[in-house]
């Protein structure tokens, strides 16, 4: 696919070494340039506005060799040969030279002609978007960097657990295959414009990454026949209303792409091995964007459960404006923007993550669940649940339940709604609410109430179950379905400790 003018070269193993020496000498990490902007995020220093870009200008005027370093590799400001020299060394100058990573300028100044951040502990190479005075890069195969809030969030809510191959699908620059190379004995990378590829090779040479392939084409075509143990992905997944950028729009609904990428999945997925993807969608009448999902499986959806988790959901209005604010589109598109999601039937949409897991083996059913983002919720509780929803399907659970002692979690409400009924105040319904793992709201039976209550891992469930005897009328399996319940709901965990 297109490739204008790709600014970098893959130079000598030694200059690639030279400048990676020079960046940790100087320790040109995250970390420091967080600190000297005072920002959370290093997003901050490439969308920043108004009071916020004044503020960030002035932290620019500092001197020192942080400052250096986010002018020139991350701002992209030109700056004199004296001061690159006196900064880097003749000698490191010209490794940067050598690899495309600094280009003379007019009246002797030197300057960055991509964007190059410190990530994760890795130093990434991505395109520098179009700036006010002309210069950036705006293709259509345009790369977009890791220091992207959205591309964070992804890489975040990919596992790190040991796995044999990892494969990031769409990897772009490539953040989330370089930090599969911590993890994974082999990790891929698979993008379909040459830009994307060629930056990404440019990384792993950077990064001086051994275990690391990067491979150009459309979704799984590259590695057809291979099986990965962990697949990664952040698709594309705007609608079509905005500038029509390869890394964005995801196809006439702007799920199109995601869609492909659940169908094919299931066929490069080891048994028991699972796919990590960013997601966002709709939920449309009588369509909720989980269900359909599950339909892009098709029959694979009988040997993959799927788990869904909305961290984001607006009404369509509310995300057509925020999508116009922020891309300073005119206010006119609105109503494109909402014709379109009136097209699609849409009533929410939706950002968040899913986890498509393909059963380890054919001795239990499949689950599709569907939960909500709280204030806490991260990776460790999506892998929680789905490690959860995997051990409720298996066989022998009912008894492992029964023998485990339940522990209630911190922090759940009951909500008890009282009647008056002849003249007696009686407690007439209750609901369970939470916001750890999970937003959840429960309702109750009484005796539920009863076990949380008394849950602090003395008791073994089947000894619940005989104290509930002759108190209320349940049976064991209602018990049980009960008691999944409020682990579900985070009322329980029945591991014995609080997860
Ligand atoms: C939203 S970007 C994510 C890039 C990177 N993973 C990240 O998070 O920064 C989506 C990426 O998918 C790539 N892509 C789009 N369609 C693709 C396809 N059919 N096959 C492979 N990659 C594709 C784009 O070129 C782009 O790099």
């Amino acid at each position: 696919m297109a490739n204008d003018e790709f600014p970098l070269r893959v130079g000598s193993d030694a200059a690639f070494a030279a400048v990676r020496k020079w960046f940790e000498w100087t320790g040109f990490t995250e970390d420091a340039v967080k600190e000297h902007f005072e920002i959370p995020h290093l997003h901050h220093l490439l969308y920043a506005y108004g009071l916020q870009r004044e503020f960030l200008e002035k932290k620019y005027q500092a001197r020192g060799i942080t400052v250096f370093q986010a002018r020139t590799f991350i701002g992209g400001y030109a700056d004199t040969a004296e001061n690159f020299a006196t900064y880097m060394g003749v000698d490191n100058l010209g490794a940067f030279f050598e690899l495309g990573l600094l280009v003379e300028e007019e009246y002797d100044r030197y300057s960055c002609p991509v964007l190059l951040y410190p990530a994760m502990g890795f130093w990434v190479t991505a395109d520098r978007g179009l700036r006010p005075d002309g210069t950036g890069y705006r293709g259509k195969d345009y790369v977009m960097s890791g220091t992207e809030f959205l591309c964070r969030q992804y890489v975040d809510t990919v596992s790190t657990a040991p796995c044999k191959a990892f494969l990031d699908m769409g990897s772009g620059s490539g953040l989330a295959a370089l930090v599969g190379t911590r993890f994974a004995a082999r990790s891929f990378g698979i993008d379909i414009t040459h830009r994307a590829v060629q930056f990404a090779d440019f990384n792993k040479h950077l990064n001086g990454c051994q275990n690391l392939t990067f491979l150009e084409g459309d979704m799984f075509a590259p590695v057809h026949g291979m099986h990965f143990d962990r697949i990664a992905c952040n698709p594309p997944f705007e609608p079509p209303l905005k500038e029509g950028m390869i890394f964005s729009v995801g196809g006439a609904d702007g799920e199109a792409i995601l869609a492909r990428l659940i169908a094919e999945v299931p066929q490069y997925l080891e048994p028991g091995g699972r796919l990590y993807c960013q997601v966002s969608g709709t939920d449309r009448e009588g369509d909720p964007f989980d269900v359909r999902l599950r339909r892009w499986l098709g029959a694979a959806a009988e040997e993959c459960d799927t788990a869904v988790f909305i961290r984001v959901g607006l009404k369509p209005n509310e995300y057509a404006i925020q999508q116009i604010l922020g891309e300073n589109q005119d206010s006119w598109k609105l109503q494109e923007w909402l014709l379109f999601y009136q097209k699609l039937k849409a009533e929410q949409v939706i950002l968040g993550h899913c986890i498509v897991q393909k059963r380890a083996s054919a001795d239990r059913p499949t689950f599709h669940i569907r939960r909500t983002f709280g204030e806490r919720t991260g990776l460790k509780e999506m892998e929680w649940l789905v490690d959860w929803e995997t051990r409720v399907a298996s066989p022998g659970f009912a008894e492992w339940a029964m023998a485990s002692r339940p522990m209630a979690r911190e922090g759940w409400e009951a909500i008890v709604c009282h009647e008056m009924t002849n003249g007696k105040l009686e407690a007439r319904s209750f609901e369970f609410v939470q916001t750890h793992p999970f937003d959840a709201r429960l309702p109750a039976a009484s005796w539920m109430v009863m076990v949380a209550s008394r849950s602090d891992g003395s008791f073994r469930a089947s000894e619940h179950f005989d104290f509930l005897k002759g108190k209320v009328e349940v049976t064991e399996a209602d018990f049980l379905a009960g008691l999944v319940e409020m682990v579900r709901a985070g009322v329980l965990v029945l591991e014995g400790r609080q997860g």
